[in-house]
């Protein structure tokens, strides 16, 4: 088993002059190199949480120790931040600068990093996202799965051990989206790095190696995407729905396809498909 990266133990965060906390008594734990998916209609307190990994926001009950550190000081939150990136939905909002390399390295100069490293480092995250090609590039000419590459590349620059993606294919048309959730599984499976992806497509969180969904600030469930799904009912009553594939093949079974059980994406379908055509 690896060693626990994040660690909430009754974690609760209550915005100033709300009745209720948004993220409510959470306890939760994720491994190093974990895929891990957080689902949850609107409001059920998903990016209040992905902002506490951060250190953006504090808890207000609870403790929470992210890569060792349990941020309580200006300098343990810095800490927390360099270790934990984000990833956010609107890739506009996350460019502050007119040429893509300069873009990546504006986290590294607020940090003083010496130049020479910036560059190194620069260069090795583009590369790593695949776009060395546009590093002088300005970003508004950029499509949005590009800028979400952008985004990463800046986040890979701080060499963080967790990346936090809070609905990042929210905004991306079917490619983009398809591109950005590709490249996270990559920097997990390859580099090791430890993703919590929130999203509303089910069929990206059923590439996660966990999930949890949250409502109303808790979490609500939590397991493998498979035995997650299995329980429709509970899910449809959250405010979620489950993969594509899974209601294809109630509908196939019902039209007398024997497929089996518990089928979920959409190489599973085509496996079991290409199956039945070579039997007949
Ligand atoms: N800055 C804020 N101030 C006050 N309440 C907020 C703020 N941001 C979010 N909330 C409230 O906290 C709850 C959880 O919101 P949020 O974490 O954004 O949920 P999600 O990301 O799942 O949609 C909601 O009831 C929302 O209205
Ligand atoms: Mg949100």
């Amino acid at each position: 088993m690896n060693k626990t990266i994040i660690e909430a133990r009754g974690v609760s965060f209550t915005y100033e002059g709300a009745d209720s906390p948004a993220v409510d008594n959470v306890s939760l734990s994720v491994s190093q190199g974990e895929f891990l998916a957080i689902l949850g209609r609107n409001g059920s307190g998903k990016s209040t949480f992905a902002k506490l990994l951060n250190a953006l926001l504090l808890p207000t009950a609870g403790e929470l120790t992210v890569n060792g550190i349990r941020p309580v000081s200006e300098d343990d939150c810095y800490a927390v931040r360099k270790s934990c990136g984000m990833v956010f939905q609107n890739p506009d909002n996350q460019i502050v600068t007119t040429i893509v390399e300069e873009d990546c390295a504006f986290g590294l100069e607020n940090l003083g990093t010496p130049p020479a490293e910036i560059r190194r480092r620069v260069d090795e995250a583009l590369e790593s996202v695949g776009m060395s090609d546009f590093a002088q590039a300005s970003p508004s000419m950029l499509s949005g799965g590009q800028k979400q590459r952008i985004a990463v590349a800046g986040v890979l620059a701080m060499r963080p051990k967790i990346i936090v993606f809070d609905e990042s294919t929210a905004m991306l048309d079917p490619i983009g989206r398809r591109d950005v959730f590709s490249l996270a599984r990559r920097l997990n499976i390859e580099e090791g790095i430890t993703i919590v992806w929130i999203t509303h497509f089910m069929e990206e969180a059923a590439l996660a190696d966990r999930l949890v969904v949250m409502d109303g600030g808790r979490v609500a469930m939590e397991g493998a995407p498979r035995e997650v799904f299995a329980q429709t009912k509970r899910v449809l009553a959250l405010g979620l729905d489950v993969p594509e594939m899974m209601k294809l093949a109630d509908g196939l079974r019902k039209a007398g396809v024997k497929l089996p059980q518990r089928l979920m994406t959409v190489n599973e379908m085509a496996v079991e498909l290409c199956r039945l055509k070579s039997k007949n």
